[in-house]
């Protein structure tokens, strides 16, 4: 049993192969947190891991024991998971462990994004009920470890058995206590066009919080944090990571008290999401995912990439090849006409795209973003013969369709805000504030979603869309509901990505083929609660082929790159003027999901035949990059940052995949080596490069070699090699491995 019990002791061991968490109910009923780590024998007691003197009087201050469910007021003084104020205006709580229950599988949460099993022997779940004696308030603390991974979920269900009201003031996910403080706290930080980049900073004392308030989890930060030792690097040591699966308002915290131990937490932001629980009802907090990895940052990696990929995101997808896409955004914006998109989903399909998306522009008047957002019914002066008719001519070239659409939103020049201005997220007599033009519709308000599932289902019904952009393009301000009682205001931010979520169920469950694409203004949302309905994100705004190593290279710390959507874009570059080798771009955007957001009718004959090249060789390895194990080797925020290097390795070592990439030519770089990961010692590889060229990078490389002096020596990136084609700026290469079959 992967979950031990025992009695004696009352403890709950949560085992597999790789790692192990430990659980104590303490004498006066509180539980405690023993370990997580590194798999530990079973049959064994571990209650003298609360080895701290205070700890040993048990029964008196809590302070600084390590806990599973601390609150507020009953002698812990740290940040708590929960607090309350009940009907009578105390604060005062004390959980005691009533019982627990240990099952096979892994609960659906209601309502909320879950990490699932396929079948029941993928996890073993422990329900553990604790009790406030005094209030009948009880909780389920929601803990499951998956057998092959080394992962553990935790969540949590307030129920209120009592008779009055209670008020949920924190309600975390999870929190994580650690006996030391020798850790470094990694988060990934960002701003619009500058997504998910590492910053990585010891711990010091004190409470250190990345947080979004916004409504979203945001360009800002992401809702993960990973803890590391100092020594550990991107192979080796030990490296924890807690992620949450909420798409709004979050907290995620490390605290380093007084006793220098650490206590993390993860949930919904406490400040600005607040609950009430009538008597005889519950609260479901969001899922937490930790991973415990001594295989360094890459190895809590992998282990979100294969969970995320594959018991997080669901539907047809899951399972099947994606489509490279030609999205017309930035090849045309929003001018254009049904001619103009077949021309482009006609050359596009000469290219060898698989999808063709119509980006904003379809639909209402919408010749700029000042309005229609609302109106979601196709614009019959760009497009006469209506919707079907489009899609009919781009699925007559052999191609699959898709449509841009920003359900949340609505410009107040539209006729939806016309006739519903009560829809619109704001209080009534006060401005609400116009950011690009447009104000949020109300999701916490159940007619909006009705009317969204019936105004988006009958497009997704009109004509076979295989494909979905579903955007979301500005913060929440003004936050109130009108639907909304005064005592519920504080639950609108929740309540609204409940609304998201719910929308986002009925039309996945409704339109099981289509693939869903998230997006905010590229990766202002961009958080495992949406990937457990749309399994693929556009990460970032920004296509330009540097900006983008830093982007991927840190969303690949949490994000598989089957969920990273990566273009190839125009030059100069849209965002930040940069002119990038059509190669490099692909090269790039080859680590990731693969589309291009250009127009292919502007290409020359050179240009399209390299993107016919770099779509046919991307098609044959995408399963490899998908599926693979992703290594990072090189970091684009380390050093002078003009060197990145990553390796996709298949799981069964035969092929792999190395990206390498330089900013700014070097004249004399000097002898350079690139060290693989992943590889089988034993085995010997043939090595290529991509694009092929004969030159002396591919001569020092293009050989038959040992896996094991490709990780310990290396790939030569000498400087004879250098001088070849890759004088100047912004260039890239890939090494294809392929093992040698002896004969
Ligand atoms: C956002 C998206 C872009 C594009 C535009 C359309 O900015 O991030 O990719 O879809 O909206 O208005």
């Amino acid at each position: 049993m992967p979950i031990e019990w025992r009695a004696e002791g009352r403890q709950l061991h949560l085992h597999n192969e790789r790692i192990s968490y430990v659980m104590k109910v303490l004498d006066r009923g509180t539980l405690a947190h023993l370990y997580f780590g590194s798999r530990l024998a079973t049959g064994r007691d571990y209650g003298h891991f609360l080895r701290h003197s205070n700890m040993a009087r048990l029964n008196e201050v809590l302070d600084p024991l390590p806990l599973e469910l601390p609150t507020a007021g009953s002698g812990d003084f740290r940040v708590p998971m929960l607090t309350v104020r009940h009907a009578d205006g105390s604060t005062v709580l004390d959980l005691a462990y009533r019982e627990h229950e240990i099952t096979p599988g892994k609960p659906h949460l209601d309502g909320l994004p879950s990490t699932y099993v396929d079948d029941g022997a993928e996890a073993d779940t422990v329900e553990v009920c604790l009790v406030d004696g005094n209030s009948s308030l009880r909780v389920r603390l929601i803990t499951t470890i998956y057998a092959d991974r080394p992962v553990i979920t935790r969540s949590m269900r307030v129920i209120n058995e009592g008779p009055s009201e209670v008020k949920l003031n924190t309600a975390m996910s999870a929190v994580l206590d650690l006996p030391d403080r020798e850790w470094h706290l990694l988060q990934l930080a960002g701003e619009w066009g500058r997504e998910t980049h590492p910053v990585d900073a010891p711990l010091v004392r004190g409470t250190r919080g990345l947080r979004s308030q916004r409504g979203s989890s945001g360009h800002q930060q992401n809702p993960f944090l990973a803890l590391h030792r100092p020594s550990t690097t991107e192979a080796t040591g030990e490296a924890i990571g807690l992620s949450l699966l909420y798409s709004g308002n979050f907290l995620a915290e490390v605290e380093v008290d007084s006793a220098d131990t650490v206590r993390a937490r993860i949930g919904m932001d406490p400040e600005t999401v607040r609950w009430r629980v009538a008597a005889g009802m519950d609260l479901q907090v969001p899922e937490a995912v930790l991973v415990w990895s001594d295989e360094g940052l890459g190895g809590v990696s992998d282990a979100y990439h294969r969970l995320y990929r594959q018991r997080l995101v669901t539907g047809a997808w899951r399972d099947k090849p994606r489509p490279v896409l030609f999205n017309s955004w930035e090849g045309v914006y929003f001018d254009f006409d049904e001619d103009t998109l077949v021309e482009m989903a006609t050359a596009a399909r000469d290219l060898g795209a698989e999808l063709f998306v119509v980006d904003d522009g379809w639909f209402g008047q919408r010749d700029d973003d000042t309005s229609s957002l609302g109106d979601w019914t196709v614009d019959l002066r760009k497009l006469p013969s209506g919707l079907p008719d489009l899609v009919e001519r781009v699925n007559d070239l052999g191609l699959d369709f898709g449509i841009w659409i920003e359900p949340e939103m609505v410009n107040p020049r539209s006729r939806l805000f016309e006739n519903h201005p009560e829809w619109a997220v704001g209080y009534p007599g006060r401005p609400r504030t116009e950011i690009r033009n447009q104000f949020v519709l109300d999701m916490s308000n159940p007619e909006v979603v009705d009317y969204l599932e019936r105004v988006i289902g009958s497009i997704l019904s009109s004509a076979p869309i295989a494909y979905v952009k579903w955007d979301y393009n500005r913060v929440i301000t003004e936050p109130y509901g009108a639907s909304l009682p005064a005592d519920r205001q504080n639950e609108f931010f929740h309540r609204y990505m409940l609304g998201v979520y719910d929308l986002y169920s009925r039309l996945t469950e409704r339109f099981p083929e289509v693939l869903f694409e998230s997006c905010a203004s590229g990766g202002g949302r961009n958080d495992p609660g949406m990937l457990a309905f749309a399994p693929q994100a556009w990460i970032s705004d920004v296509t330009d082929a540097v900006d983008r190593q830093r982007i991927q290279y840190g969303t690949s710390l949490v994000y598989p790159l089957v969920a990273m959507g990566a273009h190839v874009s125009a030059v100069p570059n849209h965002q930040t003027g940069r002119v990038t080798p059509l190669d490099t771009r692909a090269a790039v955007a080859f680590f990731g999901n693969l589309g291009y957001e250009l127009d292919p009718r502007a290409l020359d004959e050179a240009a399209a035949e390299r993107v016919r090249e770099q779509i046919a060789w991307y098609k044959q390895r995408r399963e490899l990059i998908h599926g693979g194990r992703f290594h990072r080797l090189l970091s684009p925020f380390e050093g002078d940052g003009n060197e990145a290097a990553w390796m996709v390795v298949a799981d069964e070592r035969d092929r792999a995949l190395v990206g390498w990439y330089r900013t700014l030519s070097v004249p004399l770089p000097g002898p350079g080596l690139l060290r693989l990961r992943g590889l089988d010692p034993d085995a010997r590889y043939r090595v290529t490069l991509w694009p092929a060229a004969d030159d002396a990078l591919a001569r020092a490389n293009e050989l038959e070699r040992g896996g094991d002096e490709l990780m310990r020596q290396g790939l030569f990136l000498d400087d004879e090699a250098w001088q070849s084609q890759l004088r100047g700026d912004f260039q890239a290469r890939i090494f294809e491995l392929t093992r040698v079959v002896p004969s």
